[in-house]
């Protein structure tokens, strides 16, 4: 796409500006979306427009509300949009995570859909299609739409600009018709995706919930040969692209050796050098199936009491959206879990589970992984999950195992892990078991495959997959004008 100008919208920015102590800080935040597509961008140059969420954000732009980045190399644009207190409220926390996330990801979480939400979440949806609008040089561009927070938004680009390529990315599960039929305007989403030249997701299993949804509710002509939708005048390709990581990762760079990893990691924490790791790092999120992995780790102790005394859990656990009470509430219970569980295995001097509830920057959570005798992704569901890719990118000693969930996306390409069932504690107790009882050949032979298809699979082919659709549909329009 040589010729063409690339708009990224998402909702979650890829820098943010905090004050802390009166002084700016700068925070990368946890989001695998951020992690997969800030490599992308300083790839590609282009605007990136999102939400300016910090509380420095507005002192750093210019009076366009622009600032380069990264700060410390500039590479591309990043155009900040304000939200008042309501508008996040009513879109960020209500729609889309109080709404869309449970909806979408189907784990007994109940959805809650709140008419105030849902005009708050369009009417900046149409506040972002603005933005979009005035950034845009040209009357052609690409968009590039990110996830669940912009469901209607293609549409209204499409309206303003009907020569845009509209490739439109979703980064979490698409549920089948039943589930996805529970939402009251079901039909004003669907409406507004197809909007998009191309929607996307991680996995074939998802495309077909969305087209069954489309199916199912709206008027419109499926072929299924061709994964398009036909939908009042316009066709929209349905295509999977499985996100990844950049390989090698830049935070692999500046990590020390494995064994100094392990040793600065035993240290901080106070722990025997002997002490073998499992490690977690997530959001504190109910997806993640955190309090089903402390399940299991229980059952290991109680089924391998030798491991007592020899094991840790560190638990990375990134506060997110701590105003929601699912989360509040989340966070309370690992609390208690893990308070109880260090009781009554651990003493003063040993703490089982380390529950590490605050921000890491990637360097940190690198060297965990690299720390790690296996690490531990127990997803309940999942659109992909870059954790486990990034593990795999973590480890070029080709030691270290990787446990994971057979509900995360990244389970149909990471075959050489133990895929497990995080809904079944005893069956991943015994994966445990397993992975810290592997023999080192073991270890390098799967690891040494995983690493072949993370480094082959990385985010520039999945960026190259949807920009060579992205420029065949641009190239078709342009033909029929
Ligand atoms: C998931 C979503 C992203 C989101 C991230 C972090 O990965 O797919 O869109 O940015 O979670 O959540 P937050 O609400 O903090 O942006």
């Amino acid at each position: 796409l040589p010729d063409a100008e690339i708009i990224l919208v998402s909702n979650r920015e890829p820098y943010i500006h905090n004050l802390k102590n009166g002084k700016v800080e700068l925070i990368v935040p946890a989001s695998g979306l951020v992690s997969a597509l800030e490599p992308v961008m300083r790839a590609c140059a282009g605007t990136w427009i999102a939400h300016g969420g910090g509380t420095a954000d507005r002192m750093v732009v210019d009076r366009h509300d622009r600032i380069e980045v990264p700060p410390d190399g500039p590479r591309y644009t990043l155009s900040r949009v304000w939200l008042s207190e309501e508008e996040q409220k009513g879109y960020y926390l209500g729609f889309a995570n109080d709404g869309l996330w449970p909806l979408c990801h189907i784990v007994f979480t109940r959805p809650i859909f709140r008419e105030s939400d849902w005009e708050a979440y369009r009417a900046v949806n149409q506040k972002f299609a603005d933005r979009i609008v005035a950034e845009a040089r040209t009357p052609d561009p690409v968009v590039l739409v990110q996830d669940y927070h912009f469901a209607l938004l293609p549409r209204m680009v499409r309206d303003k600009l009907p020569d845009a390529t509209i490739v439109t990315f979703w980064h979490i599960p698409w549920p089948n018709p039943e589930v996805f039929s529970i939402c009251p305007w079901r039909e004003q989403i669907l409406d507004g995706l197809l909007g998009s030249s191309v929607v996307g997701f991680h996995i074939q299993f998802h495309c077909n919930n969305f087209t069954d949804s489309v199916d199912r509710f709206l008027e419109s002509r499926i072929e299924r040969e061709h994964s398009s939708i036909s939908y009042g005048g316009q066709t929209t390709l349905v295509h999977p692209y499985p996100i990844s990581i950049e390989w090698p990762p830049a935070a692999l760079a500046t990590q020390p050796t494995v064994q100094e990893c392990r040793d600065r990691m035993l240290s901080r924490h106070g722990l025997d050098p002997q002490t073998r790791l499992l490690v977690g790092v997530e959001r504190l999120d109910y997806t993640k199936g955190i309090l089903d992995r402390f399940l299991a780790f229980q059952q290991l102790f109680e089924r391998y009491p030798e491991w007592v005394g020899r094991l840790v859990f560190v638990q990375i656990a990134a506060p997110s959206r701590g105003t929601l009470p699912a989360y509040r509430d989340l966070h309370a219970e690992c609390r208690t879990f893990v308070d109880d569980f260090n009781r009554r295995f651990g003493d003063k001097d040993y703490q089982p589970i380390l529950l590490l509830d605050e921000h890491h920057n990637q360097a940190d959570i690198y060297t965990a992984y690299r720390a790690a005798d296996a690490c531990v992704v127990s997803s309940l569901h999942d659109g992909m999950n870059l954790v486990a890719k990034e593990f795999v990118a973590s480890r070029d000693d080709e030691q270290g195992v990787l446990i994971l969930s057979t509900f995360a996306g990244a389970s149909r390409e990471l075959l050489d892990a133990l895929i497990v069932n995080p809904f079944d504690p005893s069956a991943m107790a015994e994966a445990m078991q397993r992975a810290i009882t592997m023999p080192e050949d073991e270890q390098r032979e799967r690891m040494h495959r995983l690493r072949e298809v993370v480094s082959t699979n990385n985010v520039y082919r999945w960026a190259g997959a949807l920009l060579q659709d992205a420029a065949r549909l641009r190239k078709r329009n342009r033909a029929v004008e």
